[in-house]
């Protein structure tokens, strides 16, 4: 997992000139490949989104917040030069309008809102809620995801795919809240505020030929639960989970499996069928 330190001020020229490099390689092949923009591409879901499209030729502006420690999305960048990493904080309105300005008349097929704060799993509970915590998922999750899609809108536009996706979670489905849940109550209502928005995007965009997917990537392992040998211990967060897991009742899928599902999702959207909720394998997602 990279490190959150921050960084001597050589690493951050070394990463300017980086960036500067891939943007003009990124001109040459312009013409004839798509264009993916990813939130949060430095880990998780949004690394392997990275991967994968670049695998398929893509061009990939594979965002971060800090490009420095991106490692692991600094190894793709370095095998695959239609890759450009930028710095992007969702949650920042001055680092959104840079960005979009940057890529000012350049047109984005696929906007892929996948950057999100889960947080820790203690100060979301009832009633022991840690409110600014409660702020920073919101700000990131709900208000950052559209301000994103409000600043990058007309970079899809002007695209051939004309796309925008964003991924919900189960965890924001209100019919699906039953029993008493009582853990991750911000993260949740920030999806289920996320979801809300993205339905009323769906319907509004779809006049201006702009097509908005809504997708629930399903319980994904980005924190390595499948690799965990008898005895280790369980992430925080996975622990309410685990049994479910281990009777087969959830799917734990590999990011890799994700993402190609989510891809075919993806390559099917259309403004023809606006404002669903789809699971990563194509069924309706329950709001
Ligand atoms: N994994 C699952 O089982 C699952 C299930 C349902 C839905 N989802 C959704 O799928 C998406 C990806 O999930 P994941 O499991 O890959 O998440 P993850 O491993 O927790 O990674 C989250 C990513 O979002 C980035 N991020 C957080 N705050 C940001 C900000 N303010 N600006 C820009 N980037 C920011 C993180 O960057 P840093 O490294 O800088 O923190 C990281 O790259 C999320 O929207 C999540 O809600 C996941």
């Amino acid at each position: 997992m990279p490190s959150l330190q921050s960084v001597a001020g050589w690493v951050l020229l070394a990463v300017a000139l980086f960036g500067q490099e891939n943007v003009e390689a990124m001109d040459d092949t312009s013409a004839a490949s798509p264009t993916v923009l990813i939130t949060g591409s430095n880990r998780g879901i949004g690394l392997e989104f990275a991967r994968q499209y670049a695998q398929s030729g893509w061009r990939v502006i594979a965002t971060c917040r800090r490009p420095s420690t991106a490692t692991d999305l600094q190894a793709i960048a370095d095998e695959y030069p239609t890759v450009v990493i930028e710095t992007l904080d969702i949650a920042n309105p001055v680092s959104v309008g840079a960005l979009a300005d940057k890529y000012e008349g350049q047109p984005i097929d696929v906007l892929l809102n996948n950057a999100a704060l889960l947080g820790d799993p203690r100060p979301q509970v009832f009633p022991d809620i840690d409110f600014d915590l409660f702020e920073r998922i919101l700000m990131t999750n709900t208000v950052g995801t559209i301000r994103v899609v409000t600043a990058f809108r007309d970079h899809v536009r002007a695209s051939e795919q004309k796309k925008i996706v964003v991924l919900g979670s189960a965890a924001g489905s209100i019919s699906q809240v039953s029993a008493a849940p009582n853990s991750y109550l911000p993260y949740r209502a920030s999806k289920a505020g996320l979801h809300l928005i993205a339905r009323n995007l769906s319907l509004h965009l779809a006049a201006d030929g702009i097509a908005v997917g809504l997708i629930n990537p399903g319980l994904v392992d980005t924190r390595g639960i499948l690799d965990l040998k008898p005895g280790d211990p369980v992430p925080e967060q996975f622990k309410p989970v685990m049994p479910l897991i281990e009777q087969g009742v959830i799917k734990l899928q590999t990011t890799e499996e994700a993402v190609a599902d989510i891809r075919v999702r993806i390559d099917e959207l259309s403004t023809e069928d606006p404002g669903r909720f789809m699971n990563y394998d194509g069924r309706e997602m329950p709001w």
